[in-house]
């Protein structure tokens, strides 16, 4: 885990938080009034967003970064090179980073076993201020995935 200024981001990395940003704005959020952004880094260089969008039957809520997995799932694709998680809370610019919950990051680390990389993960506040890279093996340390059922996920990445 690294703590690094905005300017020490590449190109690459400032799009995507950029773009968690905007998605960020999207979230359907009338319980918690929390906005989350995320956005997923293709390997062809495209960018999938995603934000957090809820339910009445609360355990029914999805997450910003489980909307983009399967919404880029949806569009065919399902390896990636990096996501950007970026909240607020109304009316409420954020000095620290907000990292994914566990179940996120359970399916975080299926998406890197599925990519057959760690993927980093950047996190930032809303001024960009504060940005914490990381990524799935870190925040999700001796973690159960299809290795444990006998499955190679590396034969379901399909086209994209
Ligand atoms: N939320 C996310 O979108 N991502 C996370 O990793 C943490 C929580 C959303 C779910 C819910 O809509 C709101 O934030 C409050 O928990």
């Amino acid at each position: 885990m690294e703590s690094v200024s905005s300017a020490d981001l590449n190109t690459e990395q400032g799009h995507l938080l950029d773009a968690a940003a905007a998605a960020m704005e999207n979230a359907y959020n009338p319980y918690s009034e929390f906005y989350v952004g995320a956005a997923l880094l293709l390997t062809g260089g495209q960018v999938v967003t995603g934000c957090n969008y809820e339910n009445a039957a609360y355990s029914s809520c999805i997450c910003a970064e489980r909307t983009a997995i399967v919404r880029a799932n949806a569009m065919g694709h399902r390896q990636f090179r990096a996501i950007a998680v970026i909240a607020r809370r109304r009316d409420c610019e954020t000095k620290e980073v907000t990292a994914p919950c566990g179940t996120c990051r359970q399916m975080l680390f299926e998406a890197s076993q599925i990519a057959g990389q760690d993927l980093p993960i950047i996190l930032s506040n809303t001024e960009m201020t504060k940005i914490v890279l990381t990524s799935t093996a870190e925040l999700l340390p001796l973690a159960f995935g299809p290795s444990q059922l006998g499955i190679d996920p590396e034969l379901f990445r399909g086209p994209g």
